[in-house]
């Protein structure tokens, strides 16, 4: 079977080629993470993450093949060659680190802790004690919650509309999310509302497998361009100002 090889491949030089030779760069997303990557009204995936990357693949001379898979699966995959790269406003950190090498940062996020605009009793971190909290399965904010000591229950989510969902309907007393993305569901539901500080301090990165330096190398250089050029700076506008 033409081209075959490399699904048994994993060495740096496969992947490339592999890419090279279908003309697409595969992304793995959990594209249900607004503005980073979600569905339209017609159900193309768009985002802050899709324009960067678009415009990487522009670069490269390569199209782009984005795979919406849950985030608590999205490492796995890439693991199992399900994707060339993960695009997922994924924080960078030292445990996924140990799986997975990360692009240089391009966002910079934090965690912040939502309620209903209308509720008094949580005005602080401390005040999670005692509460039902709600999180997305396997990021940063389940792991933030889950070293939290004297919480009631944290319920974990596969996306984080569901989360928000849950807070809605009264079933969970917050939810604890990126900064970003919790603005922007706040935009569209203002009887929501961020309280506190913000509970870390993180940056995204584009995952690649650890085998896969070449392709990596590739996209750090073509985004060091796009920041150079200003391109960044626009895509960032048009989704956050
Ligand atoms: N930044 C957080 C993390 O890396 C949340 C990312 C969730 N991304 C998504 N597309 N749902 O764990």
């Amino acid at each position: 079977i033409a081209g075959a090889w490399w699904i048994f491949g994993g060495n740096e030089q496969a992947t490339w080629d592999k890419i090279e030779e279908e003309g697409k760069i595969v992304v793995g997303m959990d594209a249900a993470y607004k503005p980073f990557e979600f569905q339209d009204e017609n159900g193309e995936i768009v985002g802050f993450d899709v324009d960067v990357l678009k415009a990487i693949a522009d670069k490269l001379g390569i199209d782009l093949d984005l795979q919406n898979t849950s985030f608590d699966g999205i490492i796995p995959g890439l693991q199992a060659n399900k994707y060339d790269l993960i695009m997922s406003a994924m924080t960078i950190t030292e445990d996924r680190k140990k799986a997975v090498n990360f692009s240089d940062p391009y966002f910079d996020a934090s965690q912040v802790i939502a309620v209903m605009e209308d509720s008094n009793d949580i005005k602080s971190v401390d005040d999670l004690q005692g509460k039902v909290i709600a999180v997305q399965l396997g990021t940063t904010g389940d792991l933030e919650v889950s070293e939290m000591e004297g919480i009631k229950e944290i319920k974990r989510f596969d996306t984080i509309p569901e989360a928000f969902i849950a807070l809605q309907n009264g079933q969970v007393a917050a939810v604890v999310n990126d900064l970003p993305v919790t603005k922007a569901y706040i935009k569209e539901h203002p009887e929501v509302k961020i309280v506190g500080e913000a509970l870390t301090v993180e940056q995204y990165g584009i995952a690649f497998r650890k085998a896969d330096t070449e392709l990596m190398e590739k996209v750090n250089e073509a985004l060091a361009k796009l920041k150079q050029e200003g391109t960044y700076d626009k895509i960032y506008a048009k989704w956050f100002e």
